[in-house]
């Protein structure tokens, strides 16, 4: 695992878009894991901006999102729908049949989650994945517990969880309780992930992704498993390290 620190978030944002762009013009097929929350907003703002100045086009790539709410409609404000389709989707040249977020609303959300792992294999697997780390640990919406082994599935948030996102919606009971992520399986099947963690808040979760033990207590700590994980953080999350 590689462990790269930035100065601020500006420059943590600054770095990963530069990495995606740079990814996307050596190869525009690229099949790109998206993530949501507040962490990759700055770069999903750098990647319009260079879109707009440098034109770098994002036709051929396709995207999968990590997870999504269950029982959210798809404009809901709260979707991950909506996050993605205002801070990216409607500003860059996506195509949309290219672009998935699995279905949180579906009549079968089992069957549902089957199918985003068949489209994923479908694409030959995702070459770069972005994630960001809950302060409980979580990637996606794995929560502590969640076995390594685990695809894409339906999973009950934790309060923590729950009450971390409340800040997004108008009341704490209007926050789901169920989501739609793909699994610690899924994740890891990436062929380079890329982790990003800012603020203080995300101190603790990152040294104890880095010093403590690989266990399902700590979701995150799964990636050690993996061959290509570089963690980009700003100095703040870097405090403990
Ligand atoms: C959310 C998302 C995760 C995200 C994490 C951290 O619950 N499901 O994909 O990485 O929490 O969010 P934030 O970046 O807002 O701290």
């Amino acid at each position: 695992m590689k462990i790269i620190m930035a100065r601020n978030e500006q420059e943590m944002s600054r770095w990963a878009a530069e990495r995606i762009i740079e990814t996307v013009r050596t190869r525009p097929s690229l099949v790109l894991g998206l993530a949501t929350g507040s962490t990759p907003e700055g770069i999903y703002r750098e990647l319009v901006e260079d879109h707009r100045i440098n034109g770098t086009s994002y036709k051929h790539v396709v995207t999968f999102n990590l997870d999504e709410y269950v029982g959210l409609k798809p404009d809901h404000p709260n979707s991950y729908h909506t996050y993605m389709k205002t801070r990216l989707f409607d500003h860059l040249d996506f195509l949309p049949q290219r672009t998935h977020i699995p279905d949180g609303n579906a009549a079968d959300l089992a069957e549902e989650c089957r199918q985003y792992e068949k489209h994923i294999s479908r694409f030959g697997g995702i070459d770069l994945q972005l994630l960001g780390i809950g302060r409980n640990g979580h990637i996606g919406f794995n929560e502590p517990g969640t076995a390594f082994d685990t695809r894409t599935h339906v999973v009950r948030l934790t309060e923590s969880t729950r009450k971390a996102n409340a800040r997004f919606f108008h009341r704490k009971e209007e926050v789901p309780t169920h989501a739609i992520t793909m699994g610690i399986a899924s994740i890891l099947s990436s062929r380079q992930i890329l982790l990003l963690a800012t603020g203080r808040a995300k101190a603790e979760a990152l040294r104890r992704l880095i010093e403590g033990p690989v266990h399902p207590d700590f979701p995150a700590s799964a990636l050690k498993q993996h061959p290509d994980v570089t963690v980009l953080a700003d100095a703040s999350a870097c405090r403990y390290l």
